[in-house]
Parts: structure tokens; C-alpha cells; sequence
């Protein structure tokens, strides 16, 4: 998705020097030469940056500022001013403008606090989709297996104190969804849960996002800066795929977990927070610790508490459970009559292995409610790599799925006894139906492949 920059200065030439000081980078520009044709932009399109000249005719970039604020509060603004009006800048700044720069324009410059500021709009685009989750999926941890009942058990013991909280499982298990409960039932639960995707920031920006920064430490950091570490004081840090963590970020998030204390970067003054961390990877931390990829130390430390969550395909009674709230959830959502899955619904949930987990459950629930044509959900309303899991005998007389004769293609997750099945199915196909050939390329003898048939012609039915 291409980035949308609003420039804003009553100066042609002025706005020239910032399009092409951002050009090939792959952004789309808008430009106003006033307050109220930029007013205007803003209420109409989605913009991720604005450079604002804070010396506008009529409604001036304060102004400016000020409604965008009210108007988008996601939008990052980056104030462009005289270099006598700094006083100016200050208040910008108190406003909510990202950063000022001073004209003339140095390039560089300029570039580099655009793509902070695309950063920033990614950050809390991110924030506040996991926010909408969190609102939208207010209703609790579910689970009826004895692994999640052990997984509530540890919640509950560890929420109150302060421990550090090692939380691994594939995607899709519900990782973020353990944090946020066990932030909930803490007694931190009313100071704030903040959340960092390690993963998802650039390693140079990680640190300083983390940690903060002081002005003048790196090219871009032009006023001091706090991290999420000290945002988070008092309330607890959620750092998702810890995995990912350059080796000097480690090196700080080890002096945290042992002393409670950081210095932003540049910095030598140290800073004391009170934080819980909790941690979330779907990587084998041992494998990165092998690697020299993740610190042992901080490994250990870490993992002080360990919630391991099992992949779905390995806890199914949880299934139904799951199925039946998301189900309630989206009906309730869109207004959809369906209400039930049909039994062969259920028999693909059972049978279907989940790769995508809680996830991939709740979105083919979701798509299924979308799709439902009655009360009862069917197959066919689900998307349709798991509906084609309801029927994975099937395959085609006419077109052999193993066109070259040499492969025979099993899904991911058919029980064997079927798998099996499909073997002779697609060899039979392969030689057109010669059972005695089949049973020779099989390396079976021609009883026990005729023993095998009937259960055959069953599959084909119920397909
Ligand atoms: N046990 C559960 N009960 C209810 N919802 C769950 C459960 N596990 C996961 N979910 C839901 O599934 C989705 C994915 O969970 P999430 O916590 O984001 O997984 P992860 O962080 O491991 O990738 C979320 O919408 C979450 O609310
Ligand atoms: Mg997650």
C-alpha cells in the first residue's frame, strides 16, 4: 500500500523541493497551498504524513495542526518553520506534531524524519488494530482441554506477581490473547499494557522505540524521546516475537529484567521503571540460543514462567467450544440468521490440522457466517481450502492429480488410514484401473489390495 504524504506550503517552490526530496520512494503526494483546501484533504483522504509550513495565508499551520489532530490523530505531522520560530515549534510540538525541521530544507534531513514518521504511522496502525481486537474479542480465553485448563491454572498463579513470563506457541494460539489476561488479572490492570512487535521494527529503530533516545544520539533523533519501556511504568510490556531481538536490545532488556533500569540510547543517565515483561515467540528460542542468535542469559531469565501453548490439531475438544463463540460473535456482528454448524461441519473442523490455529478457526467461522446461505453452516460456506478437507478421497477420474504419474499428492494432516486409501485410489488412476498392475506397484499382493477395495467404493460415497 503506497503511503500518502500531504504537503502543505503556500510556496511552490518549497513544496517542489519536498515531493522531490521524497520522490521514487514509492509515495503518493497531495498538496495544498492553504490551511483550509489542507483542512479539506484531510477530512477526505487517508494520509499518513503532512509537512506543514507553519507560516500559511489565512488559517495558519498551527491551525493546521490543531484540526488535523481532531480530524485524523493518526496522521504524523511534521511542522516546517522560519528558523525564528522555534517558539512556534515548541507549541507544535506540544500539539502533536512528530518533529519540526527549519528552512531551508536539508534533504537528508527531511528524509530521514519522513520515514520515522512513516514508522510511527505503522506503529499505531498496528496499536490500534490490536486495540480493536482487544475490544472486539473482549470475551475471554476459551478452552476446555486439560491444556488450557492448565494454562488458566498458571495464568491465575502468575498474574498477581510480578514475574517475567515466557509465552510460546505457533501462530495463532492465542499468545497475545495469554498476555492481555494475564495483564488483566494483575494488579497492573490499571496502568497500561503496551505492546512491541519486535519483529516488525527495523533493528535500528527497535532499540530506540524500546528504550528511547536522546536528541542527537542517531541522524533523525532531534528532541528526547521516552520508550515504551518507560511508557510502560507501573504496567506491564508485551514483547512479541522476542525471537527477533538484535544482540545489543537483549543486552538492555537483560539489565531491565535484572536491575529495572535503562538508559535511553545516548544516554548515560539511567532511568529506573517499574515494569512486568511479558514475552511471545513462536521460534525455538534453544534453536536461536545454538545459533548465538539469542542470549542464554536472557533466555533463562525470561522464561522464569513458561506458557507453552499447544498447536489446535493438538487439543480438538477445544474445538467446538471455539467454533460455537466465534460463531455467536460474528452472527451477532452481521446479523446472520445462522446459528448451527451442520455435523459435516464439525467433521472438518475435527478433521481439518489448523496450520493458522485459533486463528485460522475464527476466520473461517467469520467467512463461513458471510457465506451462509441458511441457518445451518455448510461445507460449501467455508473457504475453500478447509471445505476441501471434508472430502479428501475425492479425486477425480478424469484428472488424475498426478499428472507427470510419479507424484501422489497427500494434504497435510489426512489420518493415515485414509492416507492410505488415497495411495491406492491414485495408483489405480495411474494405471487406469488395472488392479493387478496396482497391486504390483504397490508391493502388495492382489488379496490384500481386493481386501482394501470396498473401504474404497465407502470413501467415494460419502465423498
Ligand atoms: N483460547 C482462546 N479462546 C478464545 N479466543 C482465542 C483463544 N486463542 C486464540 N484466540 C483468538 O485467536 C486469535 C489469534 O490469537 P492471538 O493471541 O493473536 O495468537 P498469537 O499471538 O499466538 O498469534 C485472536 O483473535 C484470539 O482472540
Ligand atoms: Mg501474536
Amino acid at each position: 500500500m503506497a503511503r500518502t504524504i500531504l504537503i502543505i506550503d503556500d510556496d511552490n517552490e518549497s513544496r517542489e523541493v519536498v515531493r522531490e526530496a521524497l520522490d521514487g520512494r514509492g509515495f503518493q503526494f497531495l498538496e495544498a497551498e492553504n490551511g483550509d483546501a489542507a483542512i479539506e484533504l484531510i477530512s477526505t483522504h487517508d494520509i499518513d504524513v503532512a509537512t506543514v509550513d507553519v507560516m500559511l495565508p489565512g488559517t495558519d499551520g498551527i491551525e493546521v495542526l490543531r484540526r488535523m489532530k481532531e480530524l485524523k490523530p493518526d496522521t504524523q505531522v511534521v511542522m516546517l518553520t522560519g528558523l525564528n520560530a522555534v517558539d512556534t515549534a515548541v507549541e507544535a510540538m506540544r500539539l502533536g506534531a512528530l518533529d519540526y525541521l527549519t528552512k531551508p530544507i536539508r534533504l537528508k534531513e527531511l528524509r530521514v524524519v519522513i520515514d520515522r514518521a512513516i514508522e510511527q504511522k505503522k506503529l499505531s496502525e498496528e496499536r490500534d488494530e490490536w486495540r480493536r481486537q482487544a475490544a472486539r474479542l473482549s470475551g475471554r480465553l476459551l478452552g476446555r482441554s486439560p491444556a488450557m485448563q492448565r494454562i488458566f491454572h498458571m495464568i491465575e498463579q502468575v498474574a498477581p506477581t510480578s514475574s517475567t513470563v515466557l509465552i510460546t506457541g505457533e501462530t495463532g494460539t492465542g499468545k497475545d490473547q495469554v498476555a492481555r489476561e494475564i495483564h488483566e488479572q494483575s494488579r497492573r490492570n490499571n496502568k497500561p499494557l503496551i505492546k512491541v512487535d519486535c519483529a516488525s521494527l527495523p533493528e535500528s529503530l527497535l532499540e530506540s522505540e524500546l528504550f528511547g533516545h536522546i536528541k542527537g544520539s542517531f541522524t533523525g533523533a532531534i528532541k528526547d524521546r521516552k520508550g515504551r519501556f518507560e511508557m510502560a511504568d507501573g504496567g506491564t510490556i508485551f514483547l512479541d516475537e522476542i525471537g527477533e531481538m538484535s544482540a545489543s536490545a537483549q543486552q538492555r532488556l537483560l539489565r531491565i529484567l535484572q536491575d529495572s533500569e535503562l538508559e535511553r540510547v545516548g544516554s548515560s543517565t539511567t532511568i529506573h521503571v517499574d515494569v512486568r515483561v511479558i514475552a511471545a515467540t513462536n521460534r525455538d528460542l534453544a534453536q536461536r540460543i545454538i545459533e548465538k542468535k539469542f542470549r542464554e542469559d536472557l533466555y533463562y531469565r525470561l522464561r522464569v514462567v513458561q506458557i507453552q501453548i499447544p498447536p489446535l490439531r493438538e487439543r480438538r475438544e477445544d474445538i467446538p467450544l471455539l467454533a460455537q463463540a466465534f460463531l455467536k460473535r460474528y452472527t451477532e456482528e452481521t446479523q446472520k440468521q445462522a446459528d448451527e454448524f451442520s455435523d459435516d461441519v464439525m467433521e472438518i473442523f475435527y478433521s481439518y490440522p489448523w496450520p493458522g490455529n485459533v486463528r485460522e478457526l475464527q476466520h473461517a467461522v467469520e467467512h463461513a457466517v458471510i457465506f451462509a446461505r441458511n441457518r445451518q453452516i455448510e461445507p460449501r460456506d467455508l473457504p475453500p481450502e478447509i471445505s476441501a478437507g471434508q472430502t479428501p478421497l475425492f479425486v477425480s477420474k478424469e484428472e488424475p492429480v498426478h499428472q507427470d504419474g510419479k507424484n501422489i499428492l497427500i494434504p497435510l494432516g489426512m489420518p493415515l488410514e485414509e492416507a492410505e486409501l488415497e495411495i491406492i485410489r491414485q495408483t489405480l488412476t495411474s494405471v487406469g484401473g488395472n488392479k493387478e498392475e496396482a497391486a504390483r506397484v504397490l508391493g502388495l499382493s492382489r488379496s490384500s489390495l481386493y481386501r482394501r477395495l470396498p473401504k474404497l467404493r465407502e470413501g467415494e460415497e460419502t465423498a
